[in-house]
């Protein structure tokens, strides 16, 4: 288990937790690597029937570690975020999210691949790609206006509006606002019903339900390549040197 991502197993669900809380679970490229290893075990695994998605300490994921972004060296084959993400596209294992606090970045864009997404009243969705000087990842260009229209879309990637749970839910992203204290037993017996079911009708209905698949690839790549561009762009490295210069509170 690498550090910062806790994986554990209750009963034929895998639990895969962002476990870093005092950076709110901001992703580095160790932990990327860990979950979608994860992710891998679970498609290769028999007696897992579902993958449960969650963070500690009351945040789901900050999104990259923006450190991270700093030091990335060019190339969109050596950021680990694209494994991952290219992993979680493709993976044949049913995936359900348990959201509380911040879903920034791909914390937010990672829903789009969940089969069910349940939330705390505090969850906060954000993807302020272009607010860093960056391009959507994860197929989020292409994912999320088909999911909830190109005007919400619009708002979400190109104003970086942030929204909470009752948005996340009215617009289809997310499928029901539990209480914090219930939150991860909830998403957990919903994963357990899906793992009960037939493993191949479900695998099968999966993939009928996201559709082309070498289309969300292809788009994933686009952004990629995109997005490995613009890391290295003066805008995008003044706006992660201003975050990382934010005073602390006295
Ligand atoms: N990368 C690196 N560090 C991060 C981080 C990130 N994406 N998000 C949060 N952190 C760190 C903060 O720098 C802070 O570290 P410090 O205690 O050493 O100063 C710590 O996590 C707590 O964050 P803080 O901003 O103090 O908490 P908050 O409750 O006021 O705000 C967020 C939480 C998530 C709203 C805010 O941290 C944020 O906007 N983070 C950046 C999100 C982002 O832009 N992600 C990239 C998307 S592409």
């Amino acid at each position: 288990m690498a550090e910062y991502v806790k994986i554990e197993r209750d009963g034929a669900i895998l639990c895969l937790t962002f476990d870093r809380p005092e950076k709110k679970n901001a992703l580095t490229g160790a932990m990327y690597l860990a979950a979608a290893e994860a992710l891998i075990t679970a498609d290769r695994e028999e007696s897992i029937g579902a993958i449960l998605i969650g963070g500690s300490g009351g945040a789901f994921t900050a999104g990259n570690d923006i450190a991270d972004f700093l030091q990335f060296g060019g190339e969109p084959g050596e950021f680990p975020a694209f494994a991952f993400i290219k992993t979680l596209a493709a993976s044949q294992t049913p995936l359900i999210a348990a959201i509380e606090g911040p879903a920034i970045g791909i914390g937010a864009t990672m829903i789009l691949h969940c089969d069910l997404a349940y939330v705390a009243p505090d969850a906060t969705f954000r993807m302020p790609f272009v607010d860093l000087g960056l391009v959507p990842e994860a197929a989020s260009s292409l994912l999320l206006p088909r999911r909830i229209g190109m005007a919400k879309a619009s708002e979400f990637l190109l104003l970086g509006e942030p929204f909470g749970a009752q948005e996340a839910v009215r617009l289809g992203l997310a499928n029901a606002i539990v209480a914090a204290d219930r939150l991860r037993p909830f998403a957990i017996e919903r994963a357990k019903w899906i793992a009960a079911k037939p493993r191949e009708a479900i695998q099968a209905t999966r993939r009928l339900l996201r559709g082309d698949v070498q289309e969300i690839r292809a788009r994933i790549e686009e952004e990629a390549r995109l997005f490995a561009g613009a890391l290295q762009s003066a805008e995008a490295r003044a706006a992660f040197a201003a975050f990382l210069s934010k005073p602390k509170p006295a």
